[in-house]
């Protein structure tokens, strides 16, 4: 039985397909366009799902859409209608869009698919994100967490499932308590995104970044705003508030009453805690005072967004009996931070969330659904690794470096490619790592990712500058061999668990490590990435050759992209970012690119301005 599962239209959409029950391709619609959290129809990504299984429209039994535009298209008439006169210009906008394409998603789907209309199933949105995260797991049993922003109107759901792997009706997803729109941990969340400059639905981790430079000194002005019970149910007052009305602002002049006025969007970030001696070309007292205001106010909503997941954890605790096991999905199930601490102060042995836990994962997860519970089939597969996505043939790669005019090596003997790449590290360069298929989700886990050594602070403002053009105060993430990584990281029995093969959980390092591994250390936490053998030979053997040389067994790990664009998909884009950046030598496949010397980056021109 094939099932085709689609999520587009708010974030982020994407396709997957399913052949008996077992996941055979997924991708974001972003890595094919090149337009960031792409979120229009997943033409692209259907497509390559349909290739990567041998498949035609005509052999799909089912397609199946992450969400039900009518229950969401009444909540945006009730919310709008409620808020008229003020919410004309969202009105306006909204049912455009709305009447444009996403009322009429069925009919869209039958003809640009070519399938009957009884073959179109739709699952409520969080449903989607319970089955993407259930369903993945190796779990027959566990509690359900999801949240995000909003879907049709849950914005977050408690519960419990089951998972039957001998057929029979046996798998069932129970979301028995919800929290509605507008109260919302996501939107909560995004207004101070807003509020602190960024971006919202992008700029997210930004906050996560700039939160560890800050003191929580203003939880009790966020829980003015946001009233938060023992169950980590959220009443939001909406006076402070604008994003029911507003297709602009997320918050109202109120909120900036109560903490003062926003930050100004992507202004330059430095604070006496970031630059400790003043020494930012741009120091100025007045503004560093104001900069560790705004760290203080990311460091208080931070907080409180973990103290409400993990009040959320100990409710879905109670509320499937006591599981040992927790499924999280949804937005704020990447906040890493948060999933960190619910590993180890959440009541549950284990905890599970698939790669791409946002909106793109409902693909996946409707699909699931639409096979276990609606179709009541057995469950034959257990989300192992991230890589999903597209790869491409070794008479690809080699045509693309040709063109590219760049010189390259081919190697028999993977081991000799790696002892010369460990070499370009050692010399304190930068390497790029392209193989196999790209990684479902928004992080790179070594199959587009940029390699440097770890153990000098001086590396990130390398990377930085040379090559991502991104904030300095961002983190960039370490990857450790996964039997290697409780010396790293304090977090006990790290190899038992799947957030942190998707780097998915934030962990402290022990104090005496923190000059060992300075540019993936951020004020003394690391987000890492474990890696077994098994999983990924040739990334492993890296890290393993790197500390043979070193005695580090991790490296700094960050996304093949410039800052601004989606990571890198083709060998041609892989190719392009090489020659637009000051990244050192490229390993695509087994071949092994170089620059020669003294090249000069296509991109060194690209500034701030011109990239996100
Ligand atoms: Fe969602």
């Amino acid at each position: 039985m094939n099932i085709l599962g689609i999520s587009c239209y708010y974030h982020d959409s994407a396709a997957a397909v399913l052949v008996d029950g077992v996941l055979i391709a997924a991708s974001e619609e972003e890595r094919f366009t090149r337009k960031k959290h792409d979120y229009s129809y997943p033409e692209h990504a259907i497509n390559f799902c349909l290739e990567k299984a041998g498949l035609t429209a005509a052999d799909l039994d089912y397609v199946v859409f992450y969400e039900k535009p009518l229950l969401k298209f009444e909540r945006i008439l009730q919310t709008t209608l409620s808020t008229f006169p003020r919410s004309w210009a969202v009105f306006g906008e909204a049912m455009v869009a709305w009447f444009d394409e996403k009322l009429w998603i069925k009919s869209q789907l039958q003809t640009k698919i070519g399938v009957k209309p009884e073959q179109i199933l739709f699952v409520e949105h969080h449903l989607s994100h319970a089955a993407s995260s259930m369903f993945c797991s190796p779990f027959e049993e566990a509690a359900v967490l999801t949240i995000d922003g909003v879907g049709e109107w849950t914005t977050a759901t408690i519960g419990s499932a089951t998972a039957d792997w001998n057929g029979g009706g046996g798998s069932q997803i129970s979301l028995s308590r919800e929290l509605r729109f507008p109260h919302s941990v996501g939107l909560l969340y995004s207004a101070f995104t807003a509020y602190l400059g960024f971006r919202v639905n992008s700029g997210e981790y930004k906050v996560m970044g700039m939160a560890p430079y800050g003191e929580p000194k203003y939880m009790d002005e966020v829980y003015k705003v946001a009233k938060v019970d023992g169950d980590g149910g959220l009443t939001l007052d909406m006076s402070y508030f604008s994003y029911h009305y507003s297709p602009k602002n997320s918050f109202s002049s109120k909120f900036e009453e109560l903490f003062g006025p926003r930050r100004a969007p992507e202004s330059d970030f430095f604070s006496l805690t970031t630059h400790p001696k003043k020494d930012h070309p741009d120091w100025d007292d007045r503004v560093a005072v104001q900069n560790q205001k705004y760290a203080d106010i990311a460091a208080s909503i931070q907080r409180v967004t973990e103290e409400i997941v993990l009040k959320m954890a100990q409710a879905a605790h109670k509320e499937s009996g006591g599981s040992k096991n927790l499924v999280m999905a949804g937005g704020v199930a990447l906040n890493s931070v948060a999933n960190g601490r619910v590993m180890r102060e959440g009541p549950f042995e284990n905890v599970y969330i698939q790669p791409a836990a946002g909106d793109s994962g409902g693909a996946v997860g409707a699909a699931l659904y639409a096979y276990h519970v609606v179709l009541g089939q057995p469950r034959k597969f257990v989300m192992d690794h991230a890589y999903w996505g597209a790869d491409y043939s070794l008479a690809e790669m080699k045509s693309a470096i040709k063109a590219s005019g760049f010189e390259c090596v081919e190697f028999d003997d993977d081991d000799r490619l790696l002892d010369e790449v460990t070499d370009t590290l050692l010399d304190q360069k930068v390497i790029g790592f392209y193989r196999g298929r790209y990684e479902w989700g928004p992080r790179a886990l070594g199959h587009r990712s940029i390699i440097a050594d770890p153990r000098r602070e001086a590396m990130k403002e390398i990377v930085n500058t040379k090559i991502k053009f991104r904030e300095p105060f961002r983190p960039f993430a370490p990857v450790v061999m996964e039997e290697r990584a409780h010396e790293y990281f304090t977090t006990p029995d790290l190899e038992k668990q799947y957030p942190p093969r998707y780097m998915l959980m934030v962990s402290d390092i022990p104090e005496d490590k923190w000059d060992k591994i300075e540019a993936v250390c951020h004020n003394g936490t690391g987000r890492m990435q474990t890696v077994r053998e098994e999983w990924n030979s040739g990334y492993y053997n890296l890290i393993k050759k790197f500390d043979e040389a070193t005695g580090v067994p991790v490296l700094l790990n960050t996304s093949y992209n410039l800052r601004g664009e989606p990571i890198v998909n083709t060998p041609q884009e892989a190719l392009n970012t090489f020659a637009a950046s000051d990244i050192d030598q490229l390993v695509m496949g087994p071949f092994l690119v170089k620059k020669p010397e003294g090249y000069v980056a296509t991109g060194s021109h690209l500034d701030e301005d011109q990239v996100d």
